[in-house]
């Protein structure tokens, strides 16, 4: 009908009024709840982030002991689901293992259809907390080692990390700039408004469909190499450049190509067209984390020149595109051992507070409206049907 105005992408129309995440894109500003991001990632943790995000304030020491107490007790999955794991072809993506994993949760613990507020609350933690579990399985499946049970003995990243690389024959040593690393690198991937995923659990959610699948459902739009896929397509390029001895000139000449399809992993961004504040603080992070560890990573250079040479060129001048949060993120994840595979699944588990704050947001607005855009019909007028023989 005639009211309706078209909006490819949304990028002009606002889906909903939120008050969890705050964003700038001409001057470069995030904040979680009013919080600065640069502020969270220096000095506070992931679970207090994911805490905050979902209540709207910082926990206080006792909200805090007793969420991080219901995150480790929430962290085992449903022994039976363990078979699922060996379903799976070898080389199966993690990506798809994980909205598979995490939309069967909600076979294994079935919910009424309508919540009270401590089932919500406590669904919610669940999946923060078994998302991290089923990510770790699914990982040790995939190299064919036993699984590792969460424990009660370790916090959310030392768990994740614990599960990941400990083996009945090799103790894992946790080393503390890899946990601070990682915690960081969740917190920056927490919530960022209503992006691709987010919009998707929205979307999902405002039918009332359960909530095992709206997290699914936010998983399975995370995947592709436009939204968080690139984080792992980024270290892709890297390692082809590294291996080919360029400096990425061959990359970003494809990536200007307009018969090419191909761009620059891990540059651009719909909000953010001077700079995108998540990138900054990776990169001093991944600064940081190598000279702390005495150890160099050539895909750091070659990432560091890559990004110098885009932004002395006009076609990404002109454009606005700027390093993104998934140019350097991965850079951490390799120091941490994570294989290139798991990136977008480590995206998941950060963002999997963000999905649920808004899911929660959105259930308690003050009338929820199931997302049900227009569109404009360019298709055939009317016409008859023909019998077959008719038919040309
Ligand atoms: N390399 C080369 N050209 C690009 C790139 C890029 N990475 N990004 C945008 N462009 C060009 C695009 O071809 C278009 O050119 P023209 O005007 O000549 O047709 C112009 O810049 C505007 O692009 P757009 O597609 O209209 O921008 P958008 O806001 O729809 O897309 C984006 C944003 C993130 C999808 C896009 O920049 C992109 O595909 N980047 C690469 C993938 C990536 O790094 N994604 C991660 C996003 S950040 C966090 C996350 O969600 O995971």
């Amino acid at each position: 009908s005639s009211y309706v105005t078209l909006d490819e992408g949304y990028g002009n129309t606002a889906s909903c009024e939120s008050a969890i995440t705050y964003i700038d894109g001409e001057k470069g500003v995030l904040r979680y709840r009013g919080y600065p991001i640069e502020e969270l990632a220096e000095n506070s943790r992931f679970i207090e982030v994911a805490y905050l995000l979902l209540n709207g304030e910082l926990p206080n020491s006792r909200q805090l002991l007793e969420f991080s107490t219901n995150l480790n007790e929430s962290s085992i999955i449903h022994e039976d689901m363990h078979h699922f794991f060996n379903g799976f072809p070898r080389g199966s993506h993690p990506m798809g293992i994980l909205a598979t994993m995490v939309a069967s949760l909600s076979t294994f613990y079935p919910l009424p259809d309508r919540l009270d507020s401590a089932t919500e609350m406590q669904v919610v933690i669940n999946l923060v907390s078994q998302v991290r579990t089923i990510a770790a399985f699914s990982y040790k499946k995939s190299i064919g080692e036993p699984l590792i049970y969460p424990s009660y003995k370790l916090k959310y990243v030392r768990n994740f990390l614990n599960m990941m690389f400990s083996s009945p024959v090799r103790d894992y040593q946790l080393d503390d700039d890899i946990v601070r690393a990682i915690d960081m690198f969740l917190i920056l991937h927490a919530d960022h408004e209503q992006n691709c995923s987010t919009s998707s659990v929205r979307t999902a959610g405002s039918s009332m469909a359960n909530v095992y699948a709206v997290a699914s459902a936010g998983i399975s739009s995370l995947w592709g190499p436009r939204h968080g896929g690139a984080n792992q397509q980024v270290i892709q390029m890297l390692e082809q450049i590294h291996a080919a001895g360029g400096d990425g000139t061959e990359f970003i000449n494809q990536a200007k190509d307009k018969n090419s399809t191909s761009r620059l992993m891990g540059f651009g961004h719909r909000v953010y067209k001077n700079f995108d504040p998540r990138a900054m603080v990776l990169k001093k992070q991944c600064d940081k984390l190598f000279s702390k560890m005495g150890v160099s990573d050539p895909l750091f250079d070659i990432a560091k020149k890559l990004e110098e040479i885009a932004l002395s060129d006009d076609y990404f001048i002109s454009r606005k595109l700027y390093p993104n949060v998934d140019f350097y993120s991965g850079l951490i994840l390799r120091a941490a051992g994570i294989p290139t595979n798991m990136f977008t699944v480590l995206f998941a588990i950060g963002r999997m507070p963000g999905w649920l704050a808004h899911w929660r947001e959105m259930l308690h607005g003050e009338q929820v409206v199931i997302t049900r855009p227009r569109q404009i019909y360019v298709g055939e007028p009317l016409r008859h049907y023909q019998n077959i023989e008719q038919r040309p």
